[in-house]
């Protein structure tokens, strides 16, 4: 039986420790699952190509967003690309457009998915703990993205900064993997998406879409799903071409809806 208490202790030590780890999903999935990267990624630029749907009134266009993304793992995990926040950056892509929303993207690392969500022409708010901050402007500046995408600091469990207004899509990828901030995550999305029938609710309000990108690395992930369940459910979403390849990974792209 796995001792929680010492998981815990461990995870105090060493936060990042499950993100190296992936023996508890078996053998099969060993070296696959965590992206090959070098033990220092420092100072880097990559470019990722997402291929992008234009949806026009007869047929369907094709063309490719593309994205120099800074990575440096010296602030913190997140600066570096991770593999759920590709999943996403995918999906939303083959959208085609994102024009009209506000967009919040929690622990956004590098900023990709917001960089991607700038790109389909969206407001958007990328956000993270301060060590990000600057990896994040970075990449806003060297996309060219600066008029549409905002850089803020917003640590989960604290209250959303005056300045970013309720969006209309919340996007998060990657962001279970430390147990201590499982409660905090969760007290976010239920402080952005109040219950119908809430005093917080303002009038005209409508529910903001979350887009919510996972990939299972080890099995006291369920005790986020145990909080995340008392307030939302969930559903995989099914127009994803590529759902089959990514859930070989482990990787699975949820859209949650507030309990009402
Ligand atoms: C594994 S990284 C994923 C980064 C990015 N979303 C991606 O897919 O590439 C998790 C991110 O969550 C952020 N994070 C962790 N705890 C947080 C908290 N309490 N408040 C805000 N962000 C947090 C980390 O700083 C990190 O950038």
């Amino acid at each position: 039986m796995i001792d929680l208490a010492l998981e815990e202790k461990l995870d105090d030590l060493d936060p990042l420790r499950h993100l190296r780890q992936d023996s508890e999903l078996g053998e099969d999935h060993a070296d696959r699952l965590i992206p090959t990267q070098p033990p220092s990624i420092l100072g880097q630029t990559i470019e990722l190509t997402f291929p992008r749907t234009i949806h026009t009134g007869g047929h369907d266009l094709f063309d490719e967003i593309t994205i120099e993304l800074a990575v440096d793992a010296s602030p913190g995990c997140g600066g570096v690309a991770w593999p759920a926040g590709e999943v996403l950056s995918r999906y939303i892509a083959r959208r085609g457009s994102l024009e009209g929303s506000t967009v919040l993207e929690l622990g956004s690392g590098t900023g990709l998915v917001g960089l991607v969500a700038g790109k389909l022409g969206a407001d958007v708010w990328i956000t993270d703990q301060a060590p990000l901050l600057p990896i994040m402007q970075r990449n806003v500046a060297m996309n060219g993205l600066s008029s549409g995408v905002q850089v803020a600091e917003f640590s989960w469990g604290s209250p959303l900064p005056r300045n970013i207004p309720l969006p209309s899509v919340i996007l998060a990828a990657d962001c279970v993997y430390f147990e201590p901030a499982f409660p905090l995550l969760v007290q976010t999305l239920v402080e952005l998406i109040p219950r119908s029938d809430s005093s917080c609710n303002r009038a005209g309000w409508e529910e903001p879409e979350v887009l919510f990108c996972y990939k299972k690395r080890r099995k006291g992930d369920k005790r986020f799903f145990t909080l995340l369940k008392k307030e939302f459910t969930w559903a995989e979403v099914t127009d994803d071409p590529g759902r089959e390849t990514y859930a070989r990974e482990a990787i699975s792209l949820l859209r949650l809806t507030r309990k009402h």
